[in-house]
């Protein structure tokens, strides 16, 4: 039974007889940040109305009412019932609870093992993977993490992108100044660059242009000399992207990229044509989508034949519907794809696929780079590789100071330099826009990943050296008048409504700044209150700071980030 049961059931038994109607007190009730407030505190103003009375007078009238032995204290201040409630039985009862369910407090079964698929990270190859690609990667991942626990059985799907008319250009840019020495030796950086100046070069010759779409019409016709060139290129980009994958520790249910559905596309137009959706325009096929308020048709088939990210898009939305019966299906890309999304649903909505409305476009906010927009077409990217290797010498460097004897340095230094990096793209509300500075990404105070993680591997050492105590009484002491002991139980209490919100707004942020709040809290008890000590309470003081670990390692792992013990 959580904190807020006593206050909620209590409250319901008076408000039914004092406002007859039916209220939704769980809503309603607050908790104030300061705990002066009380820990729960119950506004009155909606009642004015009805009762035709001041906040104040309701509040003294439902306070009349109520069975004052159940709380601790209640008052009265500006409208507000505030609750402070009863600490010894509800705090044993959550840290028994914690501590028997361990890592899989607060799970749920919304789910009940449905499955739900993740369409995440889908760089483009011969290009280097980009921040926006690792921001879909990271919180694709904790998405999936979050959706398992919540019950659902979330399956993880990379839609590379390797396949469009981008890859004509490459072809025709590689044909006329590639070296395939440079490109076997770096592939990713060599590729980019022919990319590059096929760009710049073509924005002077309008020739070029009609080269690339001639090479693309060949790899779409099968031409052997561009399908092989191509299956390299792929090769190269894929092993590239591996070796960020397996750093971050995250991996696929299906790695099945644009090319996949170049077979499946056929259906896909037969059906668009059976449903009379298909229109001619300028030589290409389209969807109209103006009766959905839509500006611009939807192309689907260009005049010369080609096909397009939306129309292998809605090849691959049906595959997956069929292959996995998901009941969400869950596209995490950056926000600039908004429109794409709009019209992929809509499209599907008028094919008749009734599961349209299941598609959930979970977008993400933009990074810059000094202010900039970054733009592999310009040649301006970030790269990953390079972050993540900078933040794990970072991290190195700071064991080598603060820890040079710790076991497993190297390991460590990877799990808090990772860590940093994914808790830094993490922590902010994902819709927010934020400029990318890799002195900031890598700060290890301040409300970061590295200093959830160390916080747990405070709790930890604390229960390794405990282990050289002599706890005699073994069981649960009243620790929990103490203000900083109860404001830990209070956020473990709101643990289960967290990872439920996360879920319900596929917002990663609540997690982690969930993790950071508890962090400080206990940092403030242990602060504040000697653990190891042997006295009566120890046994309880000791369930406190186990039940704090198991929730940050839990936190942490949804997040994708490791809990080293020691660091
Ligand atoms: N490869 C695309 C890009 O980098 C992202 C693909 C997102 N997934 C999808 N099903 N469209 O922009």
């Amino acid at each position: 039974m959580s904190l807020d049961s006593v206050v909620t059931k209590e409250l319901k038994r008076v408000l039914d007889s004092y406002i007859s109607d039916d209220v939704e007190v769980d809503k309603i009730l607050e908790r104030p940040r300061n705990s002066s407030f009380g820990d729960f505190s119950f506004p009155t103003f909606s009642f004015a109305k009805i009762k035709r009375k001041s906040p104040n007078e309701i509040a003294n009238e439902i306070v009349e009412l109520i069975d004052k032995s159940l709380f601790k204290e209640i008052s009265i201040v500006n409208g507000y019932i505030n609750f402070s409630v009863l600490r010894e039985k509800p705090s044993q009862d959550l840290l028994s609870l914690v501590n028997k369910e361990k890592l899989n407090f607060a799970n749920n079964d919304f789910g009940k093992g449905r499955n739900v698929t993740i369409d995440m990270s889908s760089p483009n190859i011969a290009k280097p993977m980009s921040m926006g690609h690792l921001r879909s990667t990271v919180i694709g991942n904790a998405l999936s993490n979050i959706e398992k626990k919540c019950g659902y059985n979330p399956i993880k799907i990379n839609f590379l992108g390797d396949w469009g008319t981008q890859f004509g250009k490459l072809l025709a840019a590689y044909k006329m100044w590639g070296d395939k020495e440079k490109v076997e030796q770096d592939p990713i950086e060599n590729l980019l660059k022919l990319y590059v100046r096929f760009n710049k070069e073509a924005k002077e010759n309008e020739n070029l242009n009609d080269l690339g779409r001639a090479w693309f019409k060949k790899l779409e016709d099968g031409d052997e000399e561009a399908k092989s060139l191509w299956e390299w290129f792929r090769k190269v980009s894929i092993q590239r992207f591996e070796e960020i994958y397996k750093d971050l520790d995250i991996d696929f249910d299906l790695y099945d990229g644009e090319a996949f559905y170049n077979d499946k596309m056929g259906a896909v137009i037969d059906t668009l044509k059976e449903k009379k959706l298909l229109k001619v325009s300028q030589g290409a096929q389209v969807v109209d989508l103006s009766d959905e308020g839509f500006e611009n048709p939807v192309l689907i088939i260009r005049s010369d034949g080609a096909s397009l990210y939306t129309t292998r898009d809605l090849a691959a939305a049906i595959y997956r519907k069929k292959k996995f019966n998901s009941v969400k299906s869950i596209y995490v890309v950056g926000s600039e794809q908004k429109q794409h999304f709009d019209e992929l649903k809509s499209v599907l909505n008028k094919m008749g696929y009734e599961w349209a409305k299941e598609i959930v476009y979970v977008p993400f906010g933009l990074i810059t780079f000094n202010g900039k927009k970054l733009s592999t077409r310009e040649g301006r990217v970030v790269l990953l590789n390079d972050v993540l290797d900078k933040a794990y010498k970072l991290s190195l460097k700071q064991i080598e100071e603060k820890n040079p004897t710790l076991d497993k340095k190297d390991d460590v230094a990877h799990q808090v330099g990772y860590g940093a990096v994914v808790f830094h793209d993490l922590k902010n509300d994902r819709m927010e826009n934020f400029d990318f500075k890799l002195d900031e990404v890598v700060q290890f105070e301040g409300d970061t990943g590295p200093y959830v993680q160390y916080t747990n591997a405070r709790s930890q050492s604390i229960l390794r050296k405990s282990q050289e105590l002599n706890i005699s009484v073994k069981d649960y002491k009243n620790i929990f008048e103490e203000d900083t002991a109860f404001a830990i139980i209070k956020l473990l209490d709101q643990y289960p409504t967290i990872v439920k919100q996360a879920e319900k707004n596929y917002e990663p942020s609540i997690i982690a700044k969930y993790s950071i709040q508890l962090a400080k809290s206990f940092n403030h008890y242990y602060k504040n209150v000697r653990i190891l000590v042997e006295d009566d309470e120890l046994y309880t003081r000791l369930q406190l700071v186990k039940a704090v670990s198991y929730v940050l390692q839990d936190s942490l792992s949804l997040l994708g980030i490791k809990a080293p013990e020691q660091m």
